[in-house]
């Protein structure tokens, strides 16, 4: 697994004529392999419209998003369905789990659907539970966790599928810092073991520094980049 994104003059308009908003006005960046990016700006700015439109959600309306070679811009129907399913892992603030299942279950559940091999799931899941700090809440239903549990299973079970594009966006609303860190480690560690690409939109510095690179999104458009200081 080694990922690399090439966005090229990405632009999204939603709607027409005079009720046109331009989202995003042509971005263009690109990846390396194990790279984790933060994406900051203010609220309007673009960055979940462009997330959107790199994990297959969203259709562009121009430009292009290459991975590894191959235009997703450009994909439609079952082939699209197949690259989000596939390889794309995706947590969104409004990540809602299912109620009536645990918080193992609901990471189960994808694979029981998909009729995944279910001992490697069950591995998998129990791997990612410990990761993130979840072991002792594993077998509690997802209306007994907290906002910060919850966050969490839905950051694990985003994972699940082993996706090369981990696209996070503002994962640490619901987190307190000391645990939001622990949870932004897991995902480097996940991004940087395996070649994966990490694009995480954040609105806390703290968490944007420990990212190897920071895109400051402004009115649809990617102002600044910084190379964090991390080292
Ligand atoms: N479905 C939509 N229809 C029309 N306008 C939208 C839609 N989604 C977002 N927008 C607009 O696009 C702009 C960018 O939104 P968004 O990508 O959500 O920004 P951010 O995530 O940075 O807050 C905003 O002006 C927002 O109101
Ligand atoms: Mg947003």
């Amino acid at each position: 697994m080694s990922v690399r994104l090439a966005v090229e003059s990405l632009e999204k308009v939603y709607g027409e004529g005079e009720r046109a908003v331009h989202a995003v006005r042509g971005v263009s960046f690109a990846t390396e392999p194990g790279e984790f990016v933060a994406i900051v700006g203010p609220s309007g700015s673009g960055k979940t419209t462009m997330l959107a439109m790199i994990g297959g959600l969203l259709t562009p309306t121009r430009g292009s998003i290459l991975v590894n070679g191959t235009d997703i811009a450009r994909l439609r129907g079952k082939a699209l369905a197949e690259y989000r399913r596939r390889r794309v892992g995706f947590v969104f603030q409004a990540n809602n789990l299912l109620p009536f299942l645990t918080a193992r279950e609901n990471l189960l559940v994808m694979a029981r659907i998909n009729g995944s091999d279910m001992r490697a799931a069950k591995a998998r899941a129990d791997q990612l539970l410990e990761e993130l700090g979840l072991t002792p809440r594993r077998d509690a239903l997802a209306t007994e966790l907290s906002g910060g549990e919850r966050q969490r299973v839905a950051i694990a079970r985003a994972l699940m599928n082993d996706p090369e594009l981990v696209l996070v966006d503002e994962p640490t609303a619901s987190l307190d810092s000391a645990r939001g860190k622990q949870v932004v480690q897991s995902l480097i560690a996940e991004v940087k073991g395996r070649d994966k690409l990490g694009l995480m939109v954040t609105h806390d510095l703290a968490m944007a520094e420990m990212a190897d690179r920071v895109l400051e999104m402004h009115d649809g458009l990617v102002v600044a980049h910084a190379v964090s200081t991390r080292g």
